[in-house]
């Protein structure tokens, strides 16, 4: 195989030692890690006005070659902030009423696509395989293959894909649809979206077009397992574990977004205070969410909401010398949060709907085998038909919440140590590595019998 090219909107930046918190960057910066060569082309993050086509910024880093383009602010707010983010990212979590539709938004995700088809053309090789990622991006086949592009594309979905009943609410359902049907190979997280996207297929005629395949997402749990016993001498988890008193720590991290379930569960941990009152005094909900997609009405009332619902239960439970929720909006540095999480007894992840949800798996591959935490995780997460083992808990419903949270807090440490141990296997066994190497090697096959 020769090259391979990733397509996202979202491109780290390589030097920069806060990478952006979200599941597709921080799981592709670990399967090029292993690549030969590779480039990865998309949005540098910037807004500037230009006429016609952008210049492409070009920046290798540990061989990796990053070529990225800005957005004009009329883009960013049509193709990002209103069309991925306003209409497909709310209609994917199956949250249809926030969902808000305009035809000039539509407009502007199709040349921004168009754009992007443009600009990736001339940096393009004649073996490269291309892998576009998200739903910034789903035009993009269409696009690249009305310039002539032969080569092998695929398709990831990070996020759910909703069932037919939903998507169809889409104006532009049709025209999606059609324009997935143009990868060679789609991958979805999960068998469920992997059967709604080709109930939606058939239903459109366009079964047979397009391969569909369920290849959930991982991380790289031996690195990470590294870091987070390297951070455990670090300033700050010494800092943390010295302001913990040996009491008992509860950790949720995500981006600050609705689809994560931020309000249902600080419910559900009042209701673990309220009903079993024997933690009070004693547990700390360390909750880091740093804010996402700001400029996005939707999350700035999020936002808004949090810092309400916080106030609120800390001003009700608090005493002089305890504060029951602690409550970060600013990025950490990843091996810090490794740290975090090895000291955490229990990891709280309860999204209403994700595609994956990488913080489980990345709580797991952070433990001390000799004395492991719990893991409380939402059964509407994509992660959860890998981690059965977890305590599974229903994020709409509070007092499941709370008794799910009593359990894992006086769990002992045999029961702890045999759930994590089957966690952490399956952890191991469905890695970035695996997701790559499986996806492409099914992208390849799916090429060849194209141009069979
Ligand atoms: P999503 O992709 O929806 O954000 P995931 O759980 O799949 O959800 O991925 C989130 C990624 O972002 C994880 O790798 C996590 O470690 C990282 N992350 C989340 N919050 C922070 C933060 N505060 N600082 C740094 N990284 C973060
Ligand atoms: C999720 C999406 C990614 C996105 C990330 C962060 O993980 O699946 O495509 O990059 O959130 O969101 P942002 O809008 O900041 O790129």
């Amino acid at each position: 195989m020769g090259r391979l090219v990733i397509v996202s909107n979202r491109v780290p930046d390589p030097r920069e030692r806060d990478q952006p918190a979200g599941g597709l960057a921080v799981a592709l910066a670990d399967v090029l890690r292993d690549e030969a060569s590779s480039l990865w082309f998309g949005w540098s993050g910037t807004q500037e006005d230009f006429e016609g086509d952008p210049k492409v910024a070009i920046d290798t880093h540990n061989k990796v070659t990053y070529a990225t383009i800005p957005l004009t602010p009329a883009q960013h707010r049509g193709y990002y902030q209103r069309f991925s983010n306003g209409i497909l990212w709310p209609l994917c979590h199956y949250r249809l009423g926030l969902m808000n539709y305009t035809q000039p938004d539509w407009d502007s995700y199709q040349d921004v696509n168009g754009m992007f088809a443009r600009a990736l053309l001339p940096l393009l090789k004649p073996d490269d395989t291309i892998w576009v990622q998200d739903y910034h991006l789903f035009p993009l086949a269409q696009m690249l293959r009305n310039l002539g592009v032969t080569a092998p594309v695929g398709f990831f979905l990070h996020i759910p894909f909703p069932p037919w009943s939903l998507f169809r609410a889409l104006p532009p359902a049709d025209a999606l649809l059609a324009d997935m049907a143009a990868f060679d190979l789609v991958g979805v997280q999960t068998d469920e979206d992997a059967d709604n996207l080709k109930e939606c297929l058939r239903i459109e005629g366009l079964d047979g077009a397009s391969r569909v395949m369920a290849c959930p997402i991982g991380i790289d749990p031996v690195k990470f397992g590294e870091e987070a016993r390297a951070a455990w001498d670090g300033s700050e988890v010494k800092r943390l574990r010295e302001s913990m008193h040996d009491e008992p720590l509860i950790i949720g991290v995500d981006r600050l977004d609705y689809s994560k379930g931020l309000e249902e569960r600080f419910q559900g941990y009042e209701r673990l205070l309220t009903r079993y009152p024997e933690h009070r005094g004693h547990v700390t909900y360390l909750q880091v969410a740093p804010v996402s997609r700001g400029e996005v009405e939707e999350y700035r009332l999020l936002r808004r909401q949090l810092d309400e619902t916080i106030g609120r239960i800390n001003g009700a439970f608090a005493e002089f010398d305890w504060t029951p929720i602690r409550y970060l909006t600013r990025p950490v540095p990843r091996q810090v949060l490794a740290g975090f999480y090895r000291l955490a007894d229990v990891a709280l992840v309860t999204p209403l709907r994700d595609g994956m949800n990488l913080v489980a798996k990345e709580y797991i591959a952070a433990q001390d085998p000799e004395n492991p935490g719990a893991l409380v995780l939402s059964h509407l997460a994509g992660a959860a038909p890998e981690l059965t083992e977890a305590l599974l808990v229903n994020p709409h419903d509070a007092d499941a919440i709370a008794d799910a949270l009593h359990q894992a807090l006086t769990m002992d440490k045999a029961a702890r140590k045999r759930r994590w141990t089957l966690l952490d296997t399956e952890v191991r066994s469905t890695t970035a590595g695996t997701w790559s190497r499986d996806f492409l090697a099914a992208l390849y096959k799916a090429g060849k019998a194209r141009q069979a």
